[in-house]
């Protein structure tokens, strides 16, 4: 059990970053990535469609005998995780809108929350909003999505959608939530408009959670080398080697 890999899912290029993140913290062990190209962006579909969407993606995942699920997808977690865990017999870990640390750090001040249409419109954000900030701003930005898919991840074409959707918010933001995974991959152009404000992305707490997940089932690697594989369900060759310049990004 402790030898067998971590299986992780997005609907795209996103969850690289967060494959990355646990590569760092977990050295120990083997992680599959599953990106599903062919379907994304999944922040446009009904919550059914992306609810079928991760139950085939974890599929392609249990059947290489994975020991845990990481939904590295804000939507997915959104639409899909309850139903993920009835289905799993493995631990199920979700990432999402870290809306609790932005309030503490943002105090009085206005947390921006940038996610996918279906994420901000599902009750698991909403209630959190509700309990956890609700002065909270959300902002969809489907745009953004289809900016990292084709690796448009720096330069004007970024940075003047951040410039838009922040201008109305000046001087009032006490920090920025990256409530899709695909915008871990845009802190630069977000920073060169929004310097010096605190970004969160959710993925230590995922990392967190994980963690104490693996030790309770006793499933935690402690020795080897681990490693990462990548995989996609997109034919289109351009698409891997898309996912692994991503993936040997300089974490920003
Ligand atoms: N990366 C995904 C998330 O964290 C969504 C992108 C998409 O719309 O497919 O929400």
């Amino acid at each position: 059990m402790r030898s067998a890999p971590i299986g992780v899912f997005d609907s795209g290029m996103g969850g690289l970053g967060v494959v990355r993140a646990l590569r760092a913290a977990m050295p120990c062990e083997r992680l599959i990535f599953f990106g599903d190209n062919a379907n994304a962006p999944y922040g446009e579909k009904t919550p059914e469609e992306i609810r079928a969407l991760s139950l085939r993606a974890a599929q392609t995942l249990t059947d290489r005998g994975v020991k845990a699920l990481v939904v590295a997808c804000n939507t997915a977690t959104s639409a899909a995780e309850a139903a993920l865990r009835q289905r799993l017999d493995i631990p199920v870990v979700g990432i999402e809108p870290d809306l609790a640390s932005a309030r503490a750090i943002a105090g009085d001040k206005r947390v921006i929350v940038f996610a996918t249409q279906a994420t901000l419109s599902l009750p698991r954000y909403l209630e959190a909003k509700g309990r956890l900030c609700p002065n909270a701003v959300s902002i969809p930005a489907p745009e953004l999505v289809q900016m990292v898919e084709r690796g448009a991840v720096a330069g004007e074409e970024p940075e003047a959608f951040f410039r838009e959707k922040l201008a109305p918010w000046r001087g009032e933001i006490g920090a920025i939530v990256l409530g899709c995974t695909h915008f871990t991959f845009l802190r630069a152009p977000l920073r060169a408009v929004a310097p010096g404000i605190a970004l969160l992305d959710g993925i230590a707490r995922l990392t967190r959670n994980l963690r104490s997940m693996l030790a309770a089932a006793d499933a935690l690697a402690e020795t080897g080398e681990g490693g990462v594989e990548l995989h996609t369900s997109a034919s289109d060759p351009a698409v891997m080697a898309r996912m692994r310049a991503l993936y040997e990004m300089r974490a920003q």
